[in-house]
């Protein structure tokens, strides 16, 4: 890849889990009563046909990891999850009530944080306490994060009994001066043994979360650890960009300096090195940093162009409402998002005065709506048409002017009313949907609100 399109296209840009963005998100017209009624809507309309989709944000780790982006707070007072369980299954109530009748649930993840903090008969309370007033759906999907460090037999067979036939583990590297760089130091024996115990007891989809661009990391340090995934071939991998992002508040991005990360240019070299070997092995890429063998129901969802992606990032099923659970968790309706406060104290608080714990969200107006459907055509299936006329939009000359310069750096063709990305062009998938981001264009922002896109 030429250094000069490196160079051009290496921008702030978000990963597009959502549109609008969160940082452009309408705050001063959202209420919660809003997203109520789009919640509700929704439920009306898609839960007999599609059902709908829980994430449960655990948040507690026992040991920060000083590379991680996500929302966690960091102890090793086990009190804490007695408490938490019953809030979130207080927030569930709140929900059930409000919805009216019983969900179809066809998608449930734990996520976090670390789910493998809590014990399993804690996780054993928690998902029969979310089931009992919820139908399964026909070919449910429950998946959960562990970590290779703390999953035990007896979390793996706790869930397996509740249904989860998916776990992914955050591997990130194998090379242990990166794995002190980062305090995270994880044996390739763990994450075997971890790997193998699931399969034993049955899991159809064992994930590895993998990361290039971390601070001291080499090609050849990818390379080392994809050989080591290899022996393990997992169903699925996320080879995840390293997103440094150390504004965020409560980010324990630290002990270590920006000059000790990876230049763009050999990130982007680790990306294309890493890809090659996944693919050797029989991997097929899969959307934005994700890897599967061809078994695993996210390629299948890829075949068929069924992919959908929402804050879980790439599901194999489309649920069109997603209810987050727990602190910092981000609720869809399709027409509408609601993120919940991000500290326990206020969720906690609120949960008490019988309060759906959100605290901020955005609903969508018809140009939203649209952009949205561009977006996640172009995140899932690398094109986008205009053809059906609901897909057209005021503004749409204007981001045909923008898409024609992609195609002169031969990153995507045009089709009569459709796009296609090329095969070059699927490293800068971010950068070709903001072209798209209207919202984006209309505020650049003023400090860098996303992580840098190669
Ligand atoms: C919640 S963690 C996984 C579960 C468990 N806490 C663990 O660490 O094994 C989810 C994944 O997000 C990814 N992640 C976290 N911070 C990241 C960052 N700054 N950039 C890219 N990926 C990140 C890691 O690959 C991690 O495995
Ligand atoms: S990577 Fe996992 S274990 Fe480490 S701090 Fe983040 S959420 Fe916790």
């Amino acid at each position: 890849m030429s250094q000069s399109l490196i160079h051009k296209y290496n921008v702030a840009g978000p990963r597009y889990t959502s549109y609008p963005t969160v940082p452009y998100w309408d705050l001063e017209s959202f209420s919660l009563e809003g997203w109520k009624a789009s919640l509700q809507r929704a439920f009306q309309e898609s839960n007999a046909t599609e059902g709908l989709s829980l994430y449960i944000h655990l948040p507690f780790c026992e040991s920060l990891c000083t590379f991680c982006g996500c929302h966690k707070r960091i102890t090793k007072r086990h009190e804490v999850e007695s408490p938490y369980i019953k809030a979130v299954l207080k927030e569930w109530s709140l929900y059930l009530e409000l919805l009216g009748s019983k969900p179809v649930i066809k998608e449930l993840h734990l996520g976090g944080g670390t789910p493998t903090f809590f014990s399993p008969e804690h996780l054993n309370l928690l998902i029969s306490g979310l089931l009992e007033h919820a139908e399964l759906a026909e070919g449910y999907e429950f998946s959960f994060e562990g970590h290779p460090n703390n999953t035990t037999e007896a979390h793996l067979t706790t869930l397996y009994d509740l249904g989860f036939r998916r776990v992914s583990y955050g591997v990130q590297d194998y090379n242990l001066s990166i794995q002190k760089a980062i305090n995270r130091v994880q044996p390739f024996e763990n994450v075997k043994r971890a790997t193998d115990l699931a399969r034993k007891i049955g899991y159809t989809s064992v994930g590895h979360d993998i990361i290039f661009g971390l601070p001291f990391q080499t090609e050849t340090d990818v390379i080392e650890t994809i050989t080591k995934t290899k022996a393990l071939m997992p169903d699925r991998i996320a080879f995840y960009s390293y997103a440094h992002v150390p504004w965020i508040k409560g980010n324990g991005q630290r002990g270590f300096s920006e000059a000790d990360l990876p230049t763009p240019a050999s990130k982007r070299q680790q990306y294309e090195t890493g890809k090659q070997h996944f693919e050797a092995a029989g991997y097929v890429e899969i959307g934005m940093d994700h890897f599967a063998l061809k078994s695993d129901s996210l390629y299948k969802a890829m075949a068929h162009k069924t992919l959908h992606r929402n804050f879980m990032g790439y599901t194999a099923s489309k649920t069109q409402a997603m209810i987050g659970l727990g602190v910092s968790s981000i609720s869809d309706s399709w027409y509408g998002f609601a993120q919940n406060v991000k500290s326990n104290e206020a969720y906690y608080k609120l949960l008490d005065q019988d309060i759906i714990p959100v605290f901020k969200g955005h609903i969508l107006n018809t140009e939203d709506l649209i952009i949205r459907k561009h977006i996640l055509n172009l995140m899932c299936n690398f094109e986008t048409q205009w053809e059906d006329e609901a897909l057209v939009f005021n503004e749409l000359p204007e981001v045909l002017i923008k898409l024609k310069e992609f195609e002169l750096d031969g990153l995507l063709q045009f089709e009569s009313k459709k796009v296609i990305v090329t095969e070059n062009g699927k490293a800068f998938i971010r950068n070709i949907c903001m072209a798209f981001d209207l919202l984006l264009q209309r505020t650049k922002p003023e400090t860098q609100l996303f992580s840098m896109t190669i």
